[in-house]
């Protein structure tokens, strides 16, 4: 009989490295059908299908060729070779029941392959996989996912959905993943995919489509400043979200940037798109309008260089469900639910130092603001410290609550580290854009009034009366700077607490 292969692979080393290549060929080829037809393939399935079970696949070829190599050095040296397989007689009983039961076991075996990697399968689709498994580095995303309105939306839905070619991107990146977490080469914090990442109209159009979006939302803030008092005061904004459906609002407002007639294209040089120095809008009735920035202008070389991008929801919802709060806004939103009581001089104050210090791991920070805080009641306010043991005692709590929730020094995570672009207070955000200094060739400015984006319907500080009115009424900065709030952006002062 004509051999199929050189002799040299008829041996046993051979025989084990085949069947282990053929088993894994097998189970890749069913994790691919598998992921294929699934709804919601999960990106880590690619570590099982496109990592792990290579390197056995791999492991098995070079078993054939050890194999091979083996057995034609024993042939030259002419020691005993060759494949010696027990003969099976199907007439003689005992064989007859050996090769049933090795059969059977077989496929159970088999069987049971198929079913861990279906279950394994299973596992990597989930979030708890996602945010913990091989993701301790991930924790400060799952944490901040899951106190956010899209706790219960899958990573995947966000971060990888459906489509051939980011099938291929996630396959690959999850590959690089494994890597770089087993040889702790990942950076901290792990850096935003902005380029990565799915566009908006694959991901968060799926569920907000851009007809069915709201016409206003109030919203009713509460702050605290950082007086002896705890100066109370609040505010409440309309702001016109707008829509894109004519039938259900007006279609201006905020969401005009995304109706879908109209184009708002950008211009930025920089990767983190923090500073954008040119913008166009088309509108279809042909209108089309350049601002640029006179603070940054960029020359026509510059701008052959800058990226160009079509702004979608990403451009202002980056921080859809990994949100980290800046201090200020946890511990007014605290203090107003009572949790952190208003009585204690200079509570505000207090907690955002506390929480702002830069501790070296998560342990230290919860010891040293425990420290800290009743230190400083007890060395300034001895009477109170004994007064109000109960209240100080809560404080503590809920400030290693907010650090627990909003700081990873493990990661070096928080809330300076990722730009929120919805708002203008602690980051440039709109004011990226509607900062008052983007003009066209004909004078027209990017509006920064304040009453264009949310009407400021009532203002109130303490002891001053309410002041309200659906038209709109001026702002008032809480603590007098002068002019300083019309012309600087807000965020040059209010990032650096
Ligand atoms: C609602 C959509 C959404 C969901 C659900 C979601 N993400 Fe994200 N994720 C994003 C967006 C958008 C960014 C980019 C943020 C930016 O550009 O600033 C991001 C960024 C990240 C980053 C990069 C670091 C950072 O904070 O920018 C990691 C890591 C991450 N996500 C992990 C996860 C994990 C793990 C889960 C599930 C527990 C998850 N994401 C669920 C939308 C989502
Ligand atoms: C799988 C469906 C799904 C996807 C995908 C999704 N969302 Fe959501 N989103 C939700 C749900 C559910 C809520 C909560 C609605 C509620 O609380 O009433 C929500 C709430 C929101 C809110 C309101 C938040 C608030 O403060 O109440 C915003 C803004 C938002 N999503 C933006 C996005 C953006 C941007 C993306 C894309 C990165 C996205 N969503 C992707 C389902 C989704
Ligand atoms: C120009 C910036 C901008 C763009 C672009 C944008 N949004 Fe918004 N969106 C806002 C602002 C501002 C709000 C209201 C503020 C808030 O969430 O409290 C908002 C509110 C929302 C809400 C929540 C409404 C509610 O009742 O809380 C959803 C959902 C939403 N946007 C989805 C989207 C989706 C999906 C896209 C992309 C198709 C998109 N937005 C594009 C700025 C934008
Ligand atoms: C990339 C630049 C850019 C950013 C960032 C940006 N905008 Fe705009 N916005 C524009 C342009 C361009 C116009 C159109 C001006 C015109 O009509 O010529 C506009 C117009 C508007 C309008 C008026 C729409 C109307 O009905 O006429 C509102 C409201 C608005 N923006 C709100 C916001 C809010 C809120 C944010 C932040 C969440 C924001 N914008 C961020 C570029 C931007
Ligand atoms: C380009 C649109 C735009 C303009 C112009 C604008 N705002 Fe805002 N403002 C927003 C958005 C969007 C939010 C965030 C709403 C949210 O938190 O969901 C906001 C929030 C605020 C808040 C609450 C901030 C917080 O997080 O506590 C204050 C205060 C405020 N604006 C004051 C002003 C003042 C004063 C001006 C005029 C100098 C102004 N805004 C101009 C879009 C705008
Ligand atoms: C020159 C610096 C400066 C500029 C610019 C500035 N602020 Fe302030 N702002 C302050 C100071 C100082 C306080 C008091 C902080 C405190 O007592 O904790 C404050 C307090 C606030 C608070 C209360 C904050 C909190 O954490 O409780 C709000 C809201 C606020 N400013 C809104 C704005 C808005 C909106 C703008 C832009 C239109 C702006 N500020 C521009 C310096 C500034």
């Amino acid at each position: 009989m004509k051999r199929f292969l050189p002799s040299s692979f008829s041996n046993l080393i051979t025989l084990i490295g085949g069947i282990v290549s053929g088993v894994s060929v097998g189970v890749i080829l069913f994790l691919v059908v598998l992921e294929a037809t699934a709804v919601n393939p999960s990106p880590y399935m690619g570590i099982i299908a496109f990592v792990f079970l290579p390197a056995v696949l791999l492991a098995g070829m070079i078993m054939m060729i050890v194999g091979a190599l083996r057995e034609q050095r024993r042939m030259r040296l002419g020691k005993p070779h060759g494949l010696h397989l027990p003969k099976i007689d199907f007439n003689n009983p005992r064989h007859r029941r050996a090769t049933v039961t090795l059969s059977i076991g077989s496929i159970l075996l088999l069987g049971v392959v198929v079913f861990s990697s279906f279950k394994a399968y299973e596992a990597t689709e989930s979030d708890a996989f996602c945010g913990k498994t091989c993701h301790n580095v991930m924790e400060p995303e799952y944490t901040a996912y899951q106190y956010s309105p899209h706790a219960r939306v899958g990573c995947v839905q966000c971060h990888i959905g459906s489509g051939a070619s980011y099938f291929v991107k996630s396959k690959l990146s999850g590959s690089y993943q494994l890597y770089a977490v087993t040889f702790n080469k990942y950076p901290k914090p792990i850096p935003t995919p902005i380029e990565n990442l799915r566009p908006a109209q694959e991901t968060c159009e799926h569920c907000h489509w851009p007809k069915h979006f709201y016409s206003e939302k109030v919203l009713k803030n509460t702050y605290f400043l950082s007086d002896s008092q705890n100066t109370k005061w609040s505010l409440e904004l309309l702001v016109k979200i707008g829509g894109g459906n004519v039938e259900a609002g007006p279609t201006s407002g905020i969401h005009w940037h995304m109706n879908i007639a109209h184009e708002v294209t950008y211009a930025t040089l920089d990767s983190t798109r923090q500073s954008i120095p040119w913008v166009r809008v088309k509108d279809p009735s042909g209108i089309d309008r350049i601002y640029q920035s006179s603070d940054a202008k960029l020359t026509d070389e510059e701008l052959k260089r800058a990226r160009v991008r079509r702004m979608d929801c990403i451009d202002c919802h980056n921080r859809p469900t990994h949100i980290y709060r800046p201090p200020a806004r946890s511990v007014n939103h605290v203090m107003d639910l009572g949790w952190i009581d208003p009585e204690l001089p200079f509570a505000k104050s207090i907690c955002v130092k506390a929480l702002e210090y830069p501790y070296s791991t998560k342990e230290i920070a919860l010891d040293s603001i425990k420290l800290h805080i009743e230190d400083y009641y007890k060395t300034n306010y001895p009477r109170i410290a004994a007064n109000k043991n109960a209240a100080i005692a809560q404080m503590i709590d809920e400030v290693q609550k907010i650090y627990a929730r909003n700081y990873f020094p493990f990661m070096k995570v928080s809330w300076k580290k990722f730009t929120d672009n919805i708002g203008h207070l602690y980051y440039p955000g709109c004011f990226r854009c509607h900062d008052g200094k983007h003009t066209t060739d004909n004078g027209k400015v990017l509006s920064r009034d304040c009453n264009v984006c949310h009407t400021i319907l009532a203002q109130k500080f303490e002891k001053d009366r309410l002041r309200i009115s659906l038209a709109g009424i001026d702002y008032k900065h809480p603590v007098d700077i002068g002019d300083a709030w019309k012309e600087m952006n807000c965020s040059d002062c209010h990032n650096s607490q």
